[in-house]
């Protein structure tokens, strides 16, 4: 096989990262969209020793578990690689990728993943969306090929406001609906495109370090309703952002804070080095269970409110809190685990290495009247192993939420919770990858037993899963 041949592929399975794959006397053919089930002629685009990649140039057989993608961009935005599997088969290609992890990283033979707890949204599920301003986007070419439309739009040609592209960090897709957020958010990305436009205003390239606008985020609270707007530019312009607010207040009545942060850093990141509250006070409120939570521009918060509430719960209900349990809620961000679960036993402490997510949630647990939370700040290595002395604030851990980045944990954390040895762990994951590491290390130094595992679906027609692993060095 070489490059630009065209073959006829079978799609056997996803494999991680959500690519499809294929195989051809033995060699490993990535197929981008292709979905397990598809008889497809694929065209070679990149060949090296391990494998092979292609693309679809027609499906011959579609496979049973495809679906019509709902949206126009689906194929070049970078947001739902999914769309056109069914969601059933995603939930259990999601629960397949948990089992690969825990059997082939961590060495766990013959377990049991229950059945992935799907999203109560699958569309429209987000709280939060993060457009970039850019300057380059899709050829005209490339968007016919995608959306399939002979569509002009000269006026925009440098202009676009919408979502990066994967693999391709200095194009943005110019989009004029998404299906991740509300309506009213996509309808809010317009007027700030048109207000951009009418009034010629440079968009800020990172190359030259010129220009205003960088990011507009939008964040709605599921509970509440609340809703944020949030330009990120590189300069303060207060008459402009006045005018703005003005449009978009009359446009949006429902829109209950405006806010600009501006950063004159280069990184791409949607945050400002300080910013400026134009409308409403400066932030929304959204509900987990029984908790309010106060939610800044900056703030980290779960993304899918409703499905982050039954996470929690099954995190809550596989750890089997009882009231006399004194629980480490090690990676706790806000302190939303922390939080959710502090009605059910005697004393949380939760710890986090970064400072204002610290202040969250003390801010959250003092607003919530959380007496029994505690939150400590460091990393966490380090308050296992030599800044040990808060320790002896608190009665030994009956029971560990563990909650950590994708990149997992530190290998000497692991081994420090191994001496710990608290009776329950609920380790909840996005990286199933990292987590089967971490498992497998911490089971071969302390006497834990897997005895559920539950994967949640977070993100719906995106191929990442969070799970929860629970364990116990008790026999029930
Ligand atoms: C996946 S988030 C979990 C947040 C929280 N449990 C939630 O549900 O919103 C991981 C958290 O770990 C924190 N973190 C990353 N590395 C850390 C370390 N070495 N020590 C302590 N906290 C760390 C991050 O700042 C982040 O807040």
């Amino acid at each position: 096989m070489k490059y630009g041949d065209e073959i006829e592929l079978f799609v056997e399975s996803f494999a991680s990262e959500g690519k499809s794959i294929a195989r051809v006397d033995g060699l490993v053919v990535f197929v981008a969209g292709g979905v397990p089930g598809d008889r497809v002629l694929a065209r070679i685009t990149k060949t090296k020793k391990q494998f092979t990649e292609a693309e679809i140039k027609e499906v011959f057989v579609p496979s049973p578990l495809r679906t019509l993608p709902r949206c126009q961009y689906f194929g070049v935005c970078g947001g739902c690689k999914w769309q056109h599997v069914s969601y059933q088969a995603q939930l259990e290609f999601k629960r397949q990728q948990v089992v690969d992890a825990l059997e082939r990283i961590g060495g766990f033979k013959g377990i049991t993943v229950n059945p992935t707890l799907g999203s109560p949204d699958e569309y429209f599920y987000r709280n939060k969306m993060e457009f970039s301003f850019g300057e380059k986007w899709l050829t005209k070419e490339e968007l016919i090929r995608v959306t399939g439309k002979q569509e002009t739009r000269s006026e925009t040609e440098r202009f676009a406001l919408g979502l990066h592209i994967p693999q391709r960090f200095d194009r943005v897709l110019d989009i004029n609906e998404c299906h991740l957020q509300s309506e009213t958010s996509y309808q809010i990305v317009n007027t700030v495109r048109s207000f951009s436009l009418e009034r010629n205003l440079p968009i800020y390239s990172t190359a030259t370090h010129t220009g205003y606008l960088r990011n507009l985020v939008v964040r709605q609270s599921r509970r509440t309703g609340e809703l944020m707007v949030n330009l990120v530019t590189s300069q303060e312009r207060p008459e402009l952002m006045k005018s703005l607010c003005s449009i978009l207040l009359e446009h949006f009545p429902s829109i209950t804070t405006i806010i600009n942060n501006i950063t004159e850093r280069k990184s791409q990141v949607a945050i400002g080095d300080y910013e400026k509250v134009y409308h409403g006070p400066g932030f929304i409120t959204e509900k987990i269970g029984r908790r309010t939570y106060r939610i800044s521009a900056n703030s980290f918060f779960q993304t899918n409110t409703l499905q982050a509430e039954r996470l929690y719960n099954a995190a809550a209900g596989l750890a089997r809190l009882k009231p006399d349990d004194i629980v480490f809620d090690l990676y706790s961000g806000t302190g939303t685990i922390a939080l959710h679960i502090a009605d059910d036993v005697k004393e949380v402490v939760g710890i986090e290495s970064v400072e204002s997510a610290i202040d969250d949630a003390r801010r959250n647990a003092q607003m919530n009247q959380a007496t029994n939370c505690t939150f400590v700040l460091g990393d966490l290595k380090e308050k296992l192993t030599r800044d040990t002395s808060w320790l002896s604030n608190h009665a030994k851990p009956t029971v560990l939420m563990i909650d950590p980045p994708r990149s997992g944990m530190h290998e000497k954390a692991v081994l420090e919770i191994a001496a710990l040895q608290p009776e329950r762990i609920a380790y909840i994951s996005c990286n199933p990858a990292t987590q089967a590491r971490d498992l497998k290390l911490l089971c071969s130094n302390a006497p834990y037993r897997i005895v559920a595992i539950q994967p949640v679906d977070m993100f719906p027609h995106t191929y990442h899963i969070e799970n929860v692993v629970a364990l116990s060095t008790t026999a029930q």
